[in-house]
């Protein structure tokens, strides 16, 4: 079995998807491992670290992908459109595994169908313990929580931490984390290990013990209805609970010096939580970062990918993260993709099997299909309104 890995294309990507470690550990296992000359270079993995293992390097990527019986990748496969069809270019029948994040990515998934490609996306793995090691989407999640904070503490006019100094004593800065998911807890691991106070808010009602074992202290209503979704997710909250969540947030975010945004509804989808009025009652110097900035953004005034100043409040809305620390992010998604080829491939050949709970909720499209409901219905609903026009 062949594994091909293409260096990424998308703007300002620079993880890559095999680092040397999985290709050692793949090619002990007796895979055929070939990598897209230069894909790791903004990683930290240049050329030679994966020859020197036994990868073959590869300048053409059409050949590259042509060849190969499974081709991983950090970001969704690139369509005709972009002028690098890596869709295109592989063969029918190929298996693609790695993130795609298809309600995003309707048209990739189109050709990805169209090219008969048996595409996985890891970020859409169930959440069992089993599939834990697989997950990029929390491998991705930590890295942003732990930027975010560290990006906020640049911006913020003040310590984080509580210091006694010759010149007398400073306080520790607030920091109030939202959504208390994989990202929100190690933002707040990250800013309790900088000294921060720290207090954290989400919707799922197991989480405020998560948020008082990782030393923050708990907020929330109590909500009318429930907003878990099953498999960890939230959904939309009611009118009535999200009026009063917004003058929770408000009270809490006018105490704050950094406001660290991670709410997401299903996985996907930014809640708009901070109107421009809590951000007016915010106190001059403070910060939000809102790290739902790719799925649209937590705050009406985050402009996804820009840092905006208002009324004194400095709001960050940082796209893709992870690739702003690719070494780490690289090696991890590696290990993720490794776990992935590893736990389904017998006697070097990979072994399809929709039955098992992790290639069914991973599947996208296969033999011509988008298997995946959700997209499926996406979709259907993309080009209805297309012709609606
Ligand atoms: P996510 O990225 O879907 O959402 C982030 C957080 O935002 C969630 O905790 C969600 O409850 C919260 N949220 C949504 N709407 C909100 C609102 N209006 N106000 C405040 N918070 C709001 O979630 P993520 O980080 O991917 O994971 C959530 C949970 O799933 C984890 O805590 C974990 O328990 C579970 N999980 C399990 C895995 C496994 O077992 N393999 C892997 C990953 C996550």
């Amino acid at each position: 079995m062949r594994i091909v890995v293409p260096k990424e294309s998308a703007p300002g990507e620079r993880r890559v998807a095999l680092v040397p470690e999985s290709c050692k550990k793949l090619i002990q296992a007796g895979y055929e491992i070939a990598i897209e000359s230069g894909a790791g270079d903004a990683a930290g993995f240049p050329d030679a670290s994966y020859g020197e293992i036994g990868v073959a390097l590869e300048s053409d990527p059409a050949a590259l992908l042509r060849s190969g019986d499974v081709v991983l990748k950090v970001t969704a496969p690139a369509t005709s459109a972009s002028g690098r069809d890596e869709i295109g270019s592989m063969r029918p029948g190929a298996i693609y595994i790695g993130s795609l994040m298809p309600l995003r990515n309707l048209d990739a998934v189109r050709a990805l169908a169209a090219r008969k490609i048996t595409a996985f996306a890891t970020d859409a793995i169930p959440r069992t313990t089993r599939a834990q090691p697989m997950d990029t989407l929390s491998s991705m999640a930590n890295i942003g929580g732990y930027k975010g904070v560290l990006l906020g503490a640049v911006e913020l006019n003040r310590y984080f931490p509580m210091l006694t100094t010759a010149a007398g004593m400073v306080f520790p800065a607030k920091v109030f984390v939202i959504g208390a998911g994989v990202a929100g807890l190690q933002a707040i691991a990250t800013a309790r290990r900088l000294g921060a106070n720290v207090v954290a808010t989400d919707v799922r009602p197991e989480v405020k013990e998560q948020i008082e074992s990782v030393g923050a202290k708990y907020v929330g209503i109590e909500l009318g209805e429930t907003a878990a979704a099953g498999g960890g997710y939230a959904k939309e909250l009611s009118e009535d609970d999200r009026r009063r969540q917004r003058e929770l947030l408000a009270a809490e975010c006018a105490r704050s010096d950094v406001v660290i945004t991670t709410a997401l509804i299903g996985g996907v989808f930014a809640p708009r939580l901070l109107t421009a009025d809590t951000v007016r009652t915010m106190k001059p110097g403070s910060v939000i970062v809102d790290l739902a900035a790719d799925g649209g953004g937590n705050c009406e005034l985050s402009k996804p990918g820009q840092t905006v100043h208002v009324n004194g409040v400095t709001i960050l809305a940082p796209l893709n993260i992870p690739a702003t620390m690719p070494y780490h992010a690289s090696l991890l998604f590696s290990r993720n993709l490794t776990a992935f080829v590893q736990a389904f491939t017998k006697d070097r050949v990979f072994q399809l099997d929709f039955t098992d709970d992790i290639q069914q909720g991973a599947l996208i499209t296969h033999d011509g299909d988008v298997k995946h409901a959700q997209t499926r219905e996406a979709l259907q609903s993309s080009s209805r309104e297309e012709k609606n026009g």
